[in-house]
C-alpha cells in the first residue's frame, strides 16, 4: 500500500474541473512575484506549470522560497479572478490557494535562468546540464526523442522486425573513422574497439537466419566534431535478408513517416524524391542536397566556347567546365564579393566570378568587358537571370566547380529553420573514392556490393555501388547498401582497397569464413536518430537533442571526462603514457 501520497496532481494537469477541491502538487519554483503582500508562485513539474497564491503571513516558508527550490504545496483550486486569466497556459484559468507549503529541497543561486533564452554560454549550460534540461525547450527535446524511438519500435514491430543487441566491446569494424579503443585487463596490452556501427554483427545475424533485424544502437567514432557529429551517437540500425533496395526504401520511409507524424503531426509524402549521386552533384554540387530551394547549378561551358576571358578559356581547353548559379536578389557589395570569393577558395576554387544584372540588361562584373553581347545574352538566358540577380561563376574541373557552387548555394539559399521538410534518396554512389593521400578507399564501407562486378575489376574508379543515402533538408540522415554476400567478391574488394589477402585473413578472416556458410543476399540501412530529432525539433546542433553531449574538444564539462587514471590501473592494463602525456598530466595535477 502507498503510505503517503507525494502529490495528487501534475502541475500542468490542474484544471477548472478541480475548482473547489483540495490538491497537492510537487515541483520547482519557476517564478515568484509579490503583489500587495501576497506571493504568486509558478510551480513547474514535468507535466507543466500552475500558479499558486500564498500569503507569507500564513506560510512563513514562502518567505524563503527562491527560484528552483523544490517544493510541495497543498491547497484549494480556485478560479482566477476575472481579468487575470492566462489563455496561453493550459492551467491559466485556475490557481491554487496555498494551505500548506513545504520546502522539499532548497536550491543554490542559479548559474543561469531556467527559461528558453539562448544567450547562455554553452559551456556553462553543459557544466550544469541537469539545470539546462529543466528548460522547457530542452525538456521538450528529451520528450521528442523518447517519442521518436517509441514510434520507431512500434513501426518495426508491426513490420515483423526483431530487436537484437550486439556487443560494444568488439574487434574493429571499418566505417572510415578512427576507432575508440578499450584496453583489456585480462589480456593486458590487447584492445577492444567500440563499434563505429553494428555493421558486421548485423550481417552475421543475417547469416544466422534473423531475416529482419533492428537495433537502436550506440556508435562510437573518433572523428572531428561538427554541429551534427559527436564521439558517441545513436543509430537506428536495420538489416534484412532476401531484401532488395526497394524494400529497404519502403521500410525506412514508413519509419521516418511515423516519427514525423508522432513529433509534428504531419504526413510525409512518400515515396521520397530520388536522385542519383551524379545528378545530385551536377545540379546541387553536393551529395546531400537541400531540396527546399532551387538555385540549381547551370552548365555554361557550351556558351563560352569562344570566350576571350583567359580563366574560362583555359578551364575549357583543359577539359574543365564553367558553371554558375543564379543567387537571385542579394545584398551585394565589394566586401560581400570578396567574402564569397574567399569562401569559394576555401572550397577549392581558384577564384570566383560574380555578375550583377543591371536594370538595362547589361552586366556589372569585373569580367564584363571580356564578354561579348552574345555571351552575355546566353548566360542570362540559361541562368534565367533578371535585373538585380547576382550570378556566381566558377571554372574548374567538374567536381571542383560543382562542389564550390554547391557550397555557395547552401550559404546563400538555405533557410535557417526546419519548418519545411524535404526528404530525398541519393542512389548510385561511386563504389570507391580517392583518399587524401591519393590511394583508393571505399565511399560507404567495404561490405557494399558493386552494381557490376566485372566493371569493378576492370575500372574500379568508375564502379557504381548499391549504396544509398537518405537526406533531410541538406542533412545526411542515414546510409545503407545491398551487401556483398559472396566471399570471393568480398576478397576482391579488400584487394582493390589495398588490403592484401594476409591482412584480410588476419583482420576479417572470421567474417570471410562466416560468408562461406550459405549467406543469404541481404542489405540494410542506418540513420542517425540524433540528427533526425535535431531537424524535427528545429535545432541547429545535435547537442541540443543529446542529454549529456561532449564539447568540440571531446570533453564532458559536467563530469570532467576524460580524466587521468591511476598509474597502477594503467600498468594492470599493460598501457603506458608517452613522456608528452606524462608532462601534461604533471602540469594538470
Ligand atoms: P554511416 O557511417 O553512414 O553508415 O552512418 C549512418 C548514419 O549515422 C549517423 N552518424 C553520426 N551521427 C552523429 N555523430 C556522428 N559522428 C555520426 N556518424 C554517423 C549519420 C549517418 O548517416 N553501418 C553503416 C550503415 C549501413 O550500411 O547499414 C553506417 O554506419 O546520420
Ligand atoms: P585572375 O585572372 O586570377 O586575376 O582572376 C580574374 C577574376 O577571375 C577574379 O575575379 C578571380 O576571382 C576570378 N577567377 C580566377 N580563377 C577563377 C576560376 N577558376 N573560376 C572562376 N573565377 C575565377
Amino acid at each position: 500500500m502507498v503510505q503517503q501520497v507525494m502529490r495528487t496532481h501534475g502541475a500542468g494537469s490542474v484544471s477548472v474541473d478541480d475548482v473547489g477541491n483540495e490538491v497537492t502538487v510537487a515541483g520547482w519554483v519557476q517564478k515568484r512575484r509579490d503583489h500587495g503582500g501576497i506571493a504568486f508562485l509558478d510551480i513547474r513539474d514535468a507535466s507543466g506549470l500552475v500558479q499558486v497564491v500564498a500569503d507569507p503571513a500564513q506560510h512563513p516558508a514562502v518567505d524563503d522560497l527562491r527560484m528552483e527550490f523544490c517544493v510541495r504545496i497543498s491547497g484549494e483550486v480556485t478560479n482566477r479572478p476575472e481579468g487575470t486569466e492566462n489563455t496561453e497556459l493550459p492551467t491559466g484559468l485556475v490557481e491554487i490557494d496555498a494551505r500548506e507549503v513545504e520546502v522539499l529541497s532548497p536550491a543554490k543561486a542559479l548559474p543561469f535562468m531556467i527559461d528558453d533564452r539562448t544567450d547562455v554560454d554553452e559551456l556553462i549550460r553543459l557544466r550544469h546540464r541537469y539545470l539546462d534540461l529543466r528548460r522547457p525547450r530542452m525538456a521538450a527535446n528529451l520528450k521528442a526523442r523518447s517519442r521518436a524511438t517509441a514510434a520507431i519500435r512500434r513501426t518495426l514491430d508491426q513490420e515483423g522486425f526483431l530487436e537484437v543487441e550486439t556487443p560494444t566491446l568488439i574487434n574493429s569494424t571499418p566505417e572510415g573513422a578512427r576507432d575508440m579503443l578499450v584496453p583489456s585487463r585480462l589480456r593486458s596490452g590487447e584492445f577492444y574497439a567500440l563499434p563505429q556501427s553494428p555493421q558486421l554483427f548485423k550481417q552475421l545475424l543475417m547469416i544466422s537466419g534473423v531475416e529482419r533485424y533492428f537495433q537502436i544502437a550506440r556508435c562510437y567514432r573518433d572523428e572531428d566534431f561538427r554541429a551534427d557529429r559527436q564521439l558517441e551517437f545513436t543509430q537506428l540500425d536495420l538489416e534484412g535478408a532476401f531484401w532488395d533496395r526497394e524494400a529497404v526504401f519502403e521500410t525506412i520511409e514508413k519509419v521516418l513517416s511515423s516519427v514525423v507524424e508522432e513529433l509534428r503531426g504531419e504526413r510525409v509524402e512518400t515515396p521520397f524524391v530520388r536522385l542519383t549521386w551524379h545528378e545530385a552533384m551536377n545540379r546541387f554540387g553536393i551529395d546531400k542536397p537541400d531540396m527546399r530551394f532551387g538555385m540549381e547549378i547551370v552548365d555554361l561551358t557550351d556558351y563560352l566556347g569562344d570566350t576571350e576571358f583567359g580563366v574560362f578559356k583555359s578551364a575549357i581547353e583543359s577539359a574543365g567546365t564553367v558553371r554558375g548559379i543564379n543567387a537571385g536578389q542579394q545584398d551585394w557589395s565589394r566586401a560581400r564579393a570578396d567574402e564569397l570569393t574567399e569562401q569559394a577558395k576555401g572550397l577549392g576554387a581558384k577564384g570566383l566570378v560574380w555578375m550583377v544584372v543591371n536594370d538595362d540588361g547589361t552586366l556589372r562584373s569585373p569580367i564584363a568587358k571580356f564578354l561579348s553581347d552574345n555571351e552575355i545574352e546566353s548566360i542570362k538566358k540559361v541562368m534565367d537571370a533578371g535585373p538585380g540577380d547576382v550570378l556566381l561563376v566558377a571554372a574548374d574541373r567538374w567536381k571542383t566547380a560543382v562542389e564550390v557552387l554547391g557550397g555557395l548555394r547552401n550559404e546563400l539559399g538555405r533557410p535557417d529553420n526546419h519548418d519545411e521538410l524535404a526528404f530525398l534518396w541519393v542512389t548510385d554512389f561511386p563504389l570507391f573514392e580517392e583518399a587524401e593521400d591519393g590511394s583508393i578507399t571505399f565511399s560507404h564501407h567495404p561490405f557494399t556490393s558493386p552494381v557490376d562486378i566485372d566493371e569493378m575489376r576492370v575500372r574500379p574508379e568508375a564502379a557504381i555501388s548499391n549504396a544509398y543515402d537518405a537526406v533531410l533538408n541538406g542533412v545526411e540522415l542515414g546510409s545503407g547498401s545491398i551487401r556483398i554476400h559472396d566471399p570471393d567478391v568480398q576478397r576482391q574488394v579488400f584487394e582493390i582497397l589495398g588490403i592484401d589477402s594476409e591482412t584480410a585473413e588476419r583482420r576479417f578472416g572470421w567474417f570471410l569464413e562466416a560468408l562461406e556458410y550459405g549467406t543469404p543476399p541481404h542489405g540494410g540501412f542506418a540513420f542517425g536518430i540524433d540528427r533526425l530529432v535535431m531537424v524535427l525539433q528545429n535545432e541547429a546542433s545535435i547537442r541540443e537533442v543529446i542529454p549529456f553531449p561532449k564539447t568540440q574538444s571531446g570533453v564532458d564539462p559536467l563530469t570532467g571526462a576524460p580524466t587521468w587514471v591511476e598509474a597502477g590501473q594503467l600498468s594492470e592494463l599493460g598501457v603506458g603514457l608517452t613522456p608528452e602525456a606524462k608532462a601534461r598530466q604533471t602540469a594538470d595535477e
